[in-house]
């Protein structure tokens, strides 16, 4: 039996058994000439990315077929929302995780473009999910600017350990990643931009 499993803004998510069916579906808000390429775009860069993930073992669903056009098939993960569990848990470790984990992504040359605790699963250990926004790239901005959306994401959702959970992933992050400490003093000045332009 198919059941509805998540309904986004962008896709929605089908459940069958241990698989996941992704279906970016068109939006009748977006003219069509805009919604069938970037839905195909999406799709396409989210598959290449699970294909890589797959490669190197990193852990993020195993993507088992696509169309290239709006269907992504995947393993379900059977866990639970990093949003739903962070706080429950102990959050520093998994902080410490969650920045281990983005130093893989990055020192292969992966940016997520869309990090939250929405877009992670926690099973045994944490699962990244959602590369429709994911690119491939070695610059630091890039790396910066990502985490710099984890951090906003954490101040607005989880604002009771935000700033520990943070600290505790960049932390990690900068122990792990290549160029750590420059990404991180990169970050300091993405955040200053971010601060000048809310004046
Ligand atoms: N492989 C999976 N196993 C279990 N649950 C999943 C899986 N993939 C997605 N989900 C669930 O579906 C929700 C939405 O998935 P996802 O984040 O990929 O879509 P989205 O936010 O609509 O993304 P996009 O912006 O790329 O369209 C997730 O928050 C999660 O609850
Ligand atoms: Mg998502």
């Amino acid at each position: 039996m198919k059941t509805l499993l998540a309904q986004g803004a962008e896709s929605r998510l089908y459940r069958e058994k241990d698989n996941v069916v992704k279906d970016r579906f068109p939006k009748a808000y977006r003219l069509k000439q805009i919604d069938d390429p970037l839905r195909k775009a999406r799709t396409r860069r989210e598959a290449k990315i699970l294909e890589k993930l797959a490669s190197i073992g990193f852990p993020a669903p195993r993507i088992s077929s696509t169309d290239s056009e709006r269907f992504i098939s995947m393993d379900y993960l059977n866990g639970e929302l990093l949003k739903n569990a962070i706080e429950k848990k102990d959050y520093k470790k998994l902080s410490k995780e969650i920045g281990k984990k983005i130093a893989v992504l990055h020192n292969n040359g992966i940016i997520h473009g869309d990090l939250t605790t929405s877009n992670m699963i926690f099973k045994d250990g944490i699962y990244f999910i959602d590369f429709g926004l994911s690119f491939f790239s070695e610059k630091n901005e890039d790396k910066a600017v990502d985490l710099h959306l984890l951090r906003q994401a954490l101040e607005s959702k989880h604002y009771k350990i935000w700033e520990k959970s943070f600290s505790e992933t960049l932390k990690a992050y900068k122990k792990n990643a290549k160029n750590g400490i420059e990404i991180i003093k990169r970050l300091e000045t993405v955040e200053k931009r971010g601060r000048n332009r809310q004046k």
